[in-house]
């Protein structure tokens, strides 16, 4: 089987029907040499028309500031939930009712120093917010240590817990096949969760949560120090960039996390359940290629999708 072929069968995997369509040859995009346009099947090509899609990957002179702070949109047809306004921890009153003591959460550590060693033991052992109570185990996050390419989700699900790797489960599987079609294996990028521990029964994060353990993600971005981000989903695109701009709004556009530009782009999960979006998913991942390439560059100004 060809390269080409096996991307195909990657995409057709992801539900997307790949055709053949060449762009601005100069600025192809890292593994995406024969410049592969995708358009997804089921019906969807009037929303999605080939020649928008293809703009990810065009000289892109075309792309927007960063969008640091952007007032609320919302309201733009489906959009995965929003994340929670409040800091109330759940998992407070959880102890309250099995009578526990209420231990003060234990300060964190600076980690600004630390490797990988030492910063993974600083995940396993860290009680700075009640989720430690009920997890079985931490999810640190896998893959290579120097990519090119970092991947943030949410948090970590049972399956992740339960193997202690993040996307595993069927979002993984997902996830995975949209990296295939990229031509990257899961192992040449790094994954990671906003948060390292499971929140009891799937809940959404809570913010106090997720500022704590962004120290932990802080150090791992600075280690791994990656040309891209991919914040996948509501929940890491918000804490991420402290904005709470609608994500169908978000992607498309150039971000930086720090120094590090980023992307935004659905939760595979949200793709499971809206198979019509992937194609707006795969371009965002070209998009995304477009910038590890180097040919994205900040204040290229103006490129939605
Ligand atoms: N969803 C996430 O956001 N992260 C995982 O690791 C698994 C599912």
């Amino acid at each position: 089987m060809t390269t080409r072929q096996q991307q195909s069968a990657y995409l057709q995997a992801m539900g997307i029907q790949a055709w053949e369509r060449r762009v601005a040859p100069q600025n192809e995009v890292q593994g995406d040499e024969r410049g592969v346009a995708m358009l997804a099947d089921q019906g969807l090509p009037s929303a999605v028309p080939p020649a928008v899609v293809s703009e990810a990957v065009v000289p892109v002179s075309a792309v927007a500031l960063p969008e640091r702070v952007s007032p609320s949109v919302g309201g733009a047809g489906e959009e995965e939930p929003p994340p929670p306004t409040d800091d109330y921890c759940p998992s407070l009153e959880m102890c309250e009712a099995e009578g526990q003591p209420l231990a003060a959460p234990a300060p964190l550590p600076d980690v600004r120093s630390l490797d990988w060693p030492a910063l993974q033991a600083a995940v396993a052992g860290c009680t700075a917010c009640e989720l430690h109570r009920s997890r079985t185990q931490t999810v640190f996050g896998a893959g290579n240590r120097m990519a090119e390419w970092m991947v943030i989700g949410e948090a970590p699900k049972a399956d992740e817990e339960q193997q202690g790797e993040p996307f595993v489960g069927d979002a993984g599987q997902l996830l995975n096949n949209m990296l295939r079609a990229l031509g990257l294996g899961r192992e040449q990028v790094f994954i990671s969760n906003i948060l390292k521990c499971r929140p009891p029964e799937d809940r959404v994060p809570r913010p106090a949560e997720m500022s704590q353990c962004e120290t932990y993600l802080q150090r791992q971005i600075a280690l791994v120090a990656p040309r891209v981000i991919l914040a996948m989903g509501t929940v890491a695109a918000h804490h991420l960039l402290k904005v709470d701009t609608a994500v169908t709004k978000l992607r498309g556009q150039l971000h930086h996390y720090g120094e590090i530009p980023l992307v935004v782009t659905y939760h595979p999960a949200y793709l499971l359940h809206k198979p019509s979006e992937k194609a707006n998913s795969w371009a965002d991942l070209r998009f995304a290629a477009a910038v590890v390439a180097g040919s994205v560059l900040p204040g290229d100004g103006g490129g939605r999708l």
